[in-house]
């Protein structure tokens, strides 16, 4: 069966998120309804600062786990392409919403050895089948994503049984002085980075949409002030 059939898009049932969510989509078109920013600026942005050395090194240590069919959410630029391991990766679904970003990610992908195929839809509305999937990786999507109840329930359901959700993600920290200036920076992170969030804390909302979060580690991005650079990192199984 082809796995690229679309099965439309995830419903819109309520969620104690909903109503931020909806004012924060708001806040986004605003930038978003500027197409230089977004077609242009947003991606050189996200390809230059957005993957330092020590995102590098984390990518490093975590793009390689994935194996058979994968589908990476939000590939942007495509900075974790050159880490993916061809000997286990059969293919790579690349989705990205934005033309911009899909652009650099082809040309990225000439460079390496992988099968890759391009998927133009937002990760709330994944046109794959059924537990089609053996990993899903996502960096730095997560905690940009509008509507990330609807996007988990995707994730979960074209995921095979077992299947595994590689993350790296910038993440609320656990330090309540940390949290408070994430929150006062997170404007303007959220606008310049189309939509990113400082403060999600994506192991417990990958835990409250049934995923079994493992090896979850805490990590903060030197140099940068700790406000903007708390990230976590780990596995999360699918069918918990
Ligand atoms: C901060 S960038 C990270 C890009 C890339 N994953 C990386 O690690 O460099 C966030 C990415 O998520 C994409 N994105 C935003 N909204 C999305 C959505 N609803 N579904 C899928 N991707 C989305 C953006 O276009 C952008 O490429």
């Amino acid at each position: 069966m082809n796995p690229l059939t679309v099965v439309g898009s995830a419903d819109s049932s309520r969620h104690v998120g909903r109503h931020c969510e909806a004012r924060a989509n708001r806040r986004r078109e605003k930038i978003a309804s500027v197409p230089i920013y977004r077609d242009h600026i947003y991606p050189r942005l996200v390809s230059s600062v957005g993957n330092p050395k020590p995102i590098r090194t984390l990518r490093r240590g975590l793009v390689p786990l994935a194996a058979g069919t994968v589908l990476e959410i939000g590939v942007g630029a495509g900075a974790n392409l050159p880490f993916y391991d061809p000997e286990r990766v059969t293919l790579l679904y690349a989705l990205e919403p934005n033309p911009g970003m899909r652009r650099l990610a082809a040309t990225e992908q000439r460079q390496v050895g992988l099968q890759v195929e391009f998927i133009d839809l937002p990760g709330e509305r994944l046109p794959l089948e059924d537990a089609s999937v053996d990993t899903v990786v996502s960096t730095f999507t997560l905690c940009t994503i509008a509507n990330l109840t609807d996007a988990l329930r995707g994730i979960k359901r074209v995921l095979k049984p077992g299947g595994r959700v590689l993350f790296l993600e910038l993440s609320a920290a656990a330090d309540p002085g940390v949290r408070r200036w994430q929150r006062l920076w997170e404007p303007i992170h959220h606008r310049l980075f189309e939509g990113l969030y400082l403060t999600r804390d994506i192991p417990q909302l990958l835990q409250q949409a049934g995923f079994q979060p493992q090896a979850v580690e805490s990590v903060w991005l030197t140099p940068f002030p700790k406000s903007w650079a708390h990230c976590c990192t780990g596995t999360a199984i699918a069918g918990g």
